[in-house]
């Protein structure tokens, strides 16, 4: 599959629109992200360096390889994996968690079971581990407080990076120190900038494909307490937003939480949520909705 000519030449060749179009027909039907034609730099230079990486010619020899060969089709997770954006941070939109902390506080008394929190589309793992920081902290104050974070993603190197769990320094600015002492561990090589997050946080966070637009959503029925799917959304069309609406009030249990990113609206045409706060839903009970 990989060219193997050693003195080949790899041109900067620019994005066919032929394969523009290729592409995004390709991303939205397998993952819901719309590509219009704004994105065609974007698609060209992430592109760019899978065709260096495996030694294409061409751009265009890159594509063709990917979706005309048989052995092209491992390459499309990498082609889908390279589309997708994962920009994130820990404590990102800190008041979802400030609201979330203040809720649990006000409705302990009503959780008897395992509190469930799902991160989806969680790209490297920075949301999953503050919610895990946030529910271990919960359960210093109240010990019989039992929980488990689920986290999942369609992007295999993020996937990745979240499992291994060690990020620059940088990245932890917005962790308190108190939280940095319990729950990270500094490298003990002095030129070293990674943290790790420790066992007892790795341990409470579970890392898992799965993609929202086509994945099997049986497992998920009545599963979570709380659900955050910020930033994730804002990529899919209209349709396929209200179809998650659906899907994740059918997750949810009844008065569950969904958090959506704060540039995004929640489609929901049938009126399944209640707005709490902008970007904060509740789940409304059976009886409660109107149709
Ligand atoms: C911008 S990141 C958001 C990360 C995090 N939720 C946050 O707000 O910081 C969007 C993530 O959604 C993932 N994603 C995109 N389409 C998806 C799909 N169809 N199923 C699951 N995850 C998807 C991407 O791989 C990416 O990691």
């Amino acid at each position: 599959m990989i060219q193997s000519s050693t003195f080949q030449t790899i041109k900067a060749d620019p994005l066919h629109e032929n394969d523009r179009l290729r592409i995004a027909e390709f991303i939205e039907s397998t993952a819901g992200i719309q590509m219009p034609a704004t994105k065609k730099t974007l698609i060209e230079s992430r592109l760019r360096k899978r065709q260096r990486a495996l030694s294409f010619e061409s751009l265009r020899s890159y594509i063709a390889f990917v979706f005309d060969t048989a052995d092209g089709e491992k390459e499309r997770l990498h082609l889908l994996d390279a589309l997708t954006t994962n920009k994130t941070e820990f404590y990102r939109e800190a008041q979802h968690f400030e609201f979330l902390r203040a809720h649990l506080q006000n409705n302990i008394n009503t959780y008897n079971g395992e509190f469930k929190v799902w991160s989806a589309g969680c790209s490297s793992g920075e949301e999953a581990y503050t919610l895990g920081i946030e529910m271990l902290e919960f359960q210093r104050e109240f010990p019989r407080f039992s929980f488990a974070v689920n986290a999942t993603d369609i992007s295999a190197s993020c996937l990745q990076h979240a499992k291994r769990a060690v990020y620059h320094h940088d990245k932890i600015e917005p962790v308190d120190m108190v939280l940095r002492r319990r729950y990270l561990l500094r490298s003990r090589s002095k030129n070293d900038n990674s943290v790790k997050m420790a066992p007892e946080l790795t341990s409470v966070v579970n890392f898992d494909f799965f993609n929202l637009i086509t994945g099997d959503w049986s497992p998920y029925h009545q599963q979570f307490s709380v659900i955050f799917c910020r930033n994730v959304m804002i990529y899919f069309n209209q349709d396929d937003r209200a179809r998650l609406t659906q899907r994740f009030y059918q997750s949810l249990d009844d008065g569950g939480l969904l958090f959506i990113g704060h540039s995004e609206t929640l489609i929901d045409p049938q009126g399944l949520f209640v707005r709490l706060r902008p970007t904060i839903y509740m789940k409304k009970s059976v009886y409660g909705r109107k149709d």
